[in-house]
């Protein structure tokens, strides 16, 4: 059979070795994903495409959209080399011979589902487009994260919509789930040296030779045996229940740093004695303000809205109240802070410490800082933010009510963006830390000390993710409350 746009062999028209990638999303995900493939597999071209202008005028700028350590060094290696970034979605399709479809899915806002399902129509507008402008076969892999069965539908539009190439033989499409695992702020650590790569396809010698395409591409760096390969809907289900799995540690953690600040119980020692039990393992038991980021709260109410359309409604119950614990965690730790603050915090300045949803990122998608800037300015506070990598228009767009007539201006008169940790807290009643950013986890006694000198008294600092040396802050002067670490009850039969 002819050889399918440059890739040198096919069966039954599915391409076997990869000479040309298209990445459709050139967002968190497929920027840093393809810019990864592009510089350990120099004989591929890859051309990541999104229809937004303004993102791909900045990955082909010095200042990227995404902020990851170590993508400015990849990116400037390859870019213009084998790498392209492009708002010509319709001939990268045409060009290519494997297609990652990595496009955002959000919480569905509106319709069935509202609040719970995946919005998927960004999925589906992109198989729509690749059906009609594709002119040779080509394998599509779902690199976003999608409910199970997600490639059933996208096989049915390829397939209602297939015409014929030039050669009058009928176009295939082979749908693959290659779900990424990446964690963001170390995105190209993860992907250079992935715990697994999972690649799902159907049970077909099609299916079967579309897989082993694909893992060809990431065997450039990748060891073989570190490629699982599994049915498509096994692969889809297992991105979820990752995520899943991981959001429900946290909140575990989460429920127990509540009892220790209860009593006298100090959540670092309790998750540390657990930790140290191999079958639990000590990653993900940090205690903290509660999880953000664009994947675990949208992963995990999509299989709440799964199991619920499964008519599993105990299943759903059990993995929403992981997503409920994690709005108590946010909601109790504001409380704290009202109640310390003498029951109001109303006209008085707080300095909120990160914005970002966690450090080495300035993705702010569902970060504890905008439930708590929100709360506070609904106490009328003054708000002071200080993030060392998120932009003033992103933490202003962030606290906006979309729809309040006039919020923006309220917005710009309570919150103010500070430049440094000092300016921030400058006159401020409360240092709140919302992110766990080195610079902040770093600060030596002399700089808390210049900060303490600028604070109102008392000065209280509340540490949302555990990460100050409290002991050396109380003798700076501070009154501080770290999450899950109570004051010391001395029982009265003790004492
Ligand atoms: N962010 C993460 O850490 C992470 C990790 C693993 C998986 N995921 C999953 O990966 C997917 C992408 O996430 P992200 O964080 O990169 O999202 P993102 O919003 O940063 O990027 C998605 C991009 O797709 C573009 N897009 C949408 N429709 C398009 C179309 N029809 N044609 C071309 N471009 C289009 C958007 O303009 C946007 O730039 C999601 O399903 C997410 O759940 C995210």
């Amino acid at each position: 059979m002819a050889a399918v746009n440059g890739s040198s062999s096919n069966i039954q028209g599915v391409p076997t070795h990869v000479k040309s990638i298209c990445c459709i999303g050139a967002g968190y995900v497929g920027g840093p994903t393809c810019s990864v493939i592009a510089l350990k597999c120099p004989h591929i071209k890859v051309t990541i495409v999104d229809i937004n202008p303004v993102r791909i005028a900045a990955w082909n700028s010095d200042v990227l959209p995404v902020y990851e350590p170590g993508l400015d060094e990849v990116v400037r290696e390859c870019r213009g080399r084998n790498l392209f970034f492009s708002t010509d979605v319709d001939a990268a399709i045409k060009e290519a011979d494997l297609i990652f479809v990595s496009v955002n899915t959000p919480t569905k806002t509106s319709g069935v589902g509202k609040g719970f399902a995946a919005d998927l129509h960004y999925v589906e507008a992109s198989t729509r487009r690749i059906a009609s402008v594709a002119t040779s076969s080509k394998i599509i892999v779902e690199k976003s994260t999608v409910p199970c069965r997600t490639a059933a539908s996208m096989r049915t539009i390829l397939e209602s919509n297939s015409t014929f190439a030039a050669d009058g033989t009928q176009i295939s499409f082979q749908i693959l789930s290659n779900p990424e695992f990446l964690a963001e702020g170390t995105a190209i650590r993860d992907l250079f040296a992935p715990d697994r790569v999972l690649i799902g396809s159907l049970d077909t010698q099609q299916g079967k030779a579309a897989a082993n395409a694909l893992s060809e591409v990431y065997e450039n760096w990748v060891d073989r045996s570190k490629v699982y390969q599994t049915g498509l809907w096994s692969s889809e289900l297992s991105k979820l229940a990752a995520n899943a799995l991981l959001a429900q540690r946290i909140s575990s953690i989460n429920s127990l740093a509540a009892i220790c600040e209860a009593t006298g119980a100090n959540v670092d020692e309790v998750a540390h004695a657990c930790g140290l039990d191999g079958r639990i393992g000590n990653k993900f038991l940090k205690a903290s303000v509660g999880f953000g980021g664009s994947c675990f709260q949208k992963d995990i109410l999509n299989l709440v809205y799964l199991s619920e359309s499964l008519g599993l409604k105990e299943v759903s119950d059990y993995w929403h109240q992981v997503i409920k614990m994690n709005e108590y965690s946010k909601e109790r730790f504001a409380r704290k802070v009202v109640s310390t603050l003498f029951n109001t915090i109303t006209f008085k300045k707080i300095a909120v410490l990160g914005f970002a949803f966690k450090k080495d990122t300035g993705d702010t998608r569902e970060a504890a800082a905008i439930t708590l800037c929100k709360y506070f300015r609904q106490e009328r506070a003054f708000i002071a933010i200080y993030d060392p990598k998120v932009t003033t228009n992103q933490i202003m767009l962030d606290l906006t009510e979309p729809g309040v007539v006039d919020d923006a201006e309220a917005v710009r008169k309570q919150v103010r963006i500070a430049t440094s940790m000092q300016d921030a807290c400058d006159d401020a009643e409360a240092v709140i830390i919302c992110t766990e950013w080195d610079e902040f986890k770093n600060a030596s006694k002399q700089e808390w000390e210049a900060i303490y000198k600028a604070m109102k008294k008392p000065s209280f600092l509340f540490d949302g993710r555990g990460i100050v040396d409290t002991k050396m802050l109380r003798e700076v002067g501070f009154k501080v409350h770290a999450v899950g670490k109570g004051p010391v009850i001395v029982d009265p039969v003790w004492a």
